[in-house]
């Protein structure tokens, strides 16, 4: 084929329209949802209005799908009778499940449970805070995170009708996180949901209805995680592979249930309680006093070997206005606040390996970046900037050289010029693959402005 102008122009129109395609098809993830929320500042988006954001509305595909998920208000105790898939997918392994009775009640009441806490058998959290497993070939519960002074930053609960204000207050700092959703609130709320996504936090499963899972049956279990992950994968487009057990009640039957999913189990090292205000005695004031306490440790330098994970909620206003109140002591107490995976190189975080988030040296160069003392920024800028024209004068001037071999006989400046034009090319790739993951394990000794780190 010849290329005439008119078929060059074709070419470029066609791959025109192919990346605007593309563009579109990475942009909504999200099939048959409504364009994602807008991306206008945060700051300057004008207020929602919270009576609206918790009505209910409807949001087609929620509506449509309906039938194919349990009651919306009510604990799950099996798959549905026509659904196939789920039970297909059940009976893929649960064969294999340990034998373990359940134990306790849906809202996590065991007393009176008769249970060898000394030998611990079956690593239950709840009765002994056991995060390692004793079946073999179960992964151990993430509790910390590697980095050091890293807070793997994360809120239960959601999402919550009334969420957005706090969405936009992590948007303005440019903070991710890890959402750990219940199923039965992503039904009801589906487009807060969506903003998570959008957002570019890191969404897990918290089960369907918030049931204590060690009082379930195997089915019971399987049913209360599977819905979760479809509920989120209809609403959002993505299939987590982490989970949360509410209230940490999690033993290695359910270990392994969750396990086969595909499902990480995620557990804290601090919780600040905040779900429990006006209840047990735990006041405002108790809750802060355990954001100060994290925050005291991290100064004293308790995580300078590895981070922490923090337990917050995305339950209700409080527990979102105490987590804005602490957000900027906790940034100036840890190097990193990040979400778990992130924390964890998990550059692919669902099912859906086409969707990816960063990992952590790709988020601590970026942070690098921005972190470096103000005074080097301009020399980095003049380097990217002024180096080429630099070299564009230099080869002007001797029209014989090549930008990248070393001029034989120029004056000395743009000899220098041409050497710096050819170093700046090395230096920053240099940077890139080996000085900055070395650097982002060193210690700063400056002041770092953690509101511009995205992570
Ligand atoms: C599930 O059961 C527990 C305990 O009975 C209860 O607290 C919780 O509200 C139930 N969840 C739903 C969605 O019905
Ligand atoms: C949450 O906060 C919003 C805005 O400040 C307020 O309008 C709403 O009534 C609050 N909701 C609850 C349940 O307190
Ligand atoms: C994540 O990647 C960084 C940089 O390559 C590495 O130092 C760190 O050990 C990794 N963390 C985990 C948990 O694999
Ligand atoms: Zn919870």
């Amino acid at each position: 084929m010849r290329f005439t102008p008119s078929t060059l122009l074709l070419v470029a129109a066609a791959a025109t329209v192919r990346a605007q395609v593309q563009t579109e098809e990475t942009q909504s993830a999200i099939e048959g949802a409504p364009p994602a929320p807008s991306p206008a500042d945060p700051l300057t988006r004008p207020p929602l209005d919270p009576e609206a954001e918790c009505k209910p509305y409807g949001f087609q595909p929620v509506a449509n799908a309906i039938p194919s998920f349990p009651k919306i208000a009510a604990n799950v105790t099996a798959i549905l009778p026509n659904d196939a898939a789920a039970k297909a997918k059940f009976a893929s392994f649960s064969a294999q499940i340990p034998n373990i009775a359940p134990r306790g009640t849906f809202s996590g009441d065991i007393t009176g449970v008769q249970y060898d806490r000394a030998a611990d058998p079956d690593c239950w959290w709840t009765s002994t805070q056991c995060v390692k497993p004793k079946l073999a070939g179960l992964k151990p519960d993430i509790v910390i995170v590697p980095e050091p002074r890293a807070l793997g930053y994360g809120f239960d609960d959601g999402p919550f009708c009334g969420h957005n204000r706090f969405y936009n207050y992590l948007e303005s700092k440019n903070q991710k996180a890890t959402m750990f959703y219940i199923g039965t609130n992503v039904m009801n709320f589906p487009l807060e949901a969506q903003r998570a996504v959008a957002d570019g936090h890191e969404i897990c499963v918290h089960t369907w209805s918030h049931a204590s899972l060690v009082a379930a049956t195997n089915e019971g279990a399987f049913a209360e995680l599977w819905y979760t992950m479809q509920a989120i994968k209809l609403v959002t487009g993505v299939t987590p592979t982490c989970w949360r057990p509410p209230k940490g009640d999690v033993d290695d039957r359910i270990r392994f249930i969750a396990q086969s999913l595909g499902l990480d189990t995620i557990m804290w090292g601090f919780d600040t309680f905040d779900w429990e205000v006006g209840m047990n005695s735990v006041t405002p004031q108790s809750v802060q006093g355990n954001y100060d306490t994290l925050v005291t440790k991290a100064g004293s330098g308790a995580f300078n070997s590895q981070g922490a994970i923090l337990l917050m909620h995305e339950l209700n206003n409080y527990t979102m206005q105490v987590a804005i109140d602490n957000y900027p002591k906790l940034a100036s107490a840890f190097d990193h606040i990040l979400p778990v995976g992130v924390a964890y190189n998990k550059t692919t975080p669902y099912a859906e390996t086409t969707i990816k988030q960063q990992s952590f040296s790709e988020c601590a160069c970026f942070f690098l970046a921005f972190s470096l003392p103000s005074a080097l920024l301009p020399f980095f800028h003049c380097l990217s900037h002024l180096l080429p024209l630099a070299g564009l004068l230099c080869s002007l001037s001797a029209p014989s050289l090549s930008l990248y071999s070393s001029p034989p006989a120029m004056p000395p400046v743009l000899s220098a010029a041409g050497w710096l034009v050819r170093g700046h090319d090395l230096l920053s790739s240099w940077l890139l693959i080996t000085l900055c993951p070395l650097l982002s394990h060193l210690p700063r000794p400056y002041p770092v402005p953690s509101s511009i780190c995205r992570y």
